[in-house]
């Protein structure tokens, strides 16, 4: 579907966006693994959550809404039920990785499935770890989906150092590890978010190593109730739009805070962004706050590796700032992004070459510079979420609008999008 994006005068008003995607699939595997009755405040309402409730579904577990929450029965250790049916894990990494680790500890075998795009994603940097952990996985020679989890005697701990920076890896083997009577331990160089940890209260620790996470059957979770912060990784959108839209404000509601996952507005401010951020505060271990953000003049500056991790979401919409910034927009060392929904360099490339910029690919990143030519593009989202609503708000900015093709695929995490623009675009 093509979606048509006039160009707004400014931005104003309020808004309280949906839960954060990381946090709320795993609030759904906690509760479902969970022996009783857990509540879920502003779960995400987009496809790929859906996915993972899915799952949990065809294993036993009762989902059911209840007034502004979600109310799930999880069925204690060792309690999920053989699924009858494939575990369909639509587009979602998230579901497909953090399950893996938890059906490798389970008395039956299970197939996982997924989309035309999740069908090509990476599994080795999963199937390998969690293979050391005695589990038997069965993958395509590419090492893609389907993967066939088999029952095994004994899920045993490991210590395994991070080849890749990967939450999705790094949870895989934590939830595999939870099942075991002794401790696993995961070692990160360059630390990525962190909500597994903190959402089980797992013991971690900053070593010579690196930053190392503990985990046995004690961290097992028990029922209890989530409030999901408004995503930080859909407020970006929002977040970049006031800040290059003129003459605008725009306050956005208890914003996860996450450090592993605030980059995006350290990155902005040191452009040159005016982001403030009011009433700070903690629940369940995770930082969440009110955002104030104002139209603001941006320079480009050079990222550090290490923050690459924590902005991995945010490069389609930080690349959209980049083009309004002086000087040259530059990333390097972010190889991950060709692994996500799409080849995020490549799409991102191939859309900026339609505005005319003068636009260099690399193997792990992409620079670019020069003025925008093209004034009425046709962008193309390849299917994937984040650079559909990144190039819609570039559309929003631009002479003649813009429109974006294959439009449909915002659903994965916003399925709102267009009514909440709706009601700050003025
Ligand atoms: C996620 C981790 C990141 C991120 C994804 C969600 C998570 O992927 O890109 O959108 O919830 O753990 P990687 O762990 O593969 O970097």
């Amino acid at each position: 579907m093509l979606q048509k994006f006039n160009k707004i005068n400014k931005v104003e008003g309020t808004l309280e966006l949906p839960g954060d995607k990381s946090i709320s699939h795993r609030a759904v595997m906690f509760a479902g693994l969970a022996k009783g009755k857990s509540k879920i405040y502003n779960l995400s309402n987009g496809e790929d959550v859906k996915s993972t409730k899915k799952c949990f579904r065809e294993m036993g577990i009762e989902i059911n809404s209840s007034g502004d929450a979600v109310e799930i029965s999880g069925s204690g250790l060792g309690r999920l039920r053989k699924p009858i049916n494939f575990l369909d894990a639509g587009n979602s990494g998230t579901t497909t990785r953090l399950l893996s680790g938890i059906l490798a500890a389970q008395n039956f075998n299970s197939t996982i499935i997924g989309d035309e795009s999740l069908s090509k994603r990476p599994m080795k940097r999963i199937i390998t770890p969690l293979t050391l952990m005695g589990a038997k996985i069965e993958a395509t020679e590419d090492y893609t989906l389907p993967l066939k989890i088999f029952s095994v005697e004994k899920i045993h701990p490991i210590k395994y150092e991070m080849p890749v920076a990967s939450a999705q890896v790094k949870s895989a083997i934590l939830l595999a590890g939870l099942h075991c009577e002794e401790s696993t331990s995961v070692v990160e160089k360059i630390p990525s978010r962190d909500h597994t940890e903190k959402m089980l209260g797992l013991k971690t620790e900053t070593t010579a190593e690196g930053k190392i996470s503990y985990v046995s059957k004690q961290n097992y979770p028990d029922p209890k109730e989530y409030f999901i912060p408004s995503d930080i990784s859909t407020a970006a959108f929002f977040i970049v739009l006031t800040i290059l839209a003129e003459n605008s404000s725009l306050r956005i509601k208890n914003v996860s805070l996450n450090e592993t996952r605030t980059g995006i507005i350290t990155v902005l401010q040191k452009m040159g962004a005016r982001i403030e951020i009011e009433n700070k505060k903690n629940i369940a271990g995770e930082d969440l706050g009110d955002l104030n953000i104002f139209s603001s003049k941006l320079k480009n500056i050079s990222f550090d590796d290490k923050i690459i991790p924590n902005i991995i979401d945010e490069i389609p919409i930080l690349s959209v700032a980049g083009i309004f910034a002086s000087g040259k927009f530059e990333i390097k060392n972010a190889g991950e992004l060709r692994a996500k929904e799409t080849d995020r360099i490549k799409s991102i490339c191939h859309n900026l070459n339609l505005l005319g910029l003068y636009v260099h690919e690399t193997e792990n990143g992409f620079s670019f510079s020069g003025e925008i030519k093209n004034t009425q593009p046709i962008f193309d989202s390849f299917g994937d979420h984040r650079i559909a609503m990144a190039f819609g708000v570039l559309s929003l900015l631009i002479k003649n609008g813009g429109s974006v093709d294959n439009y449909e695929c915002v659903n994965i995490s916003n399925p709102d999008f267009l009514n909440q623009l709706k009601s700050i675009a003025k």
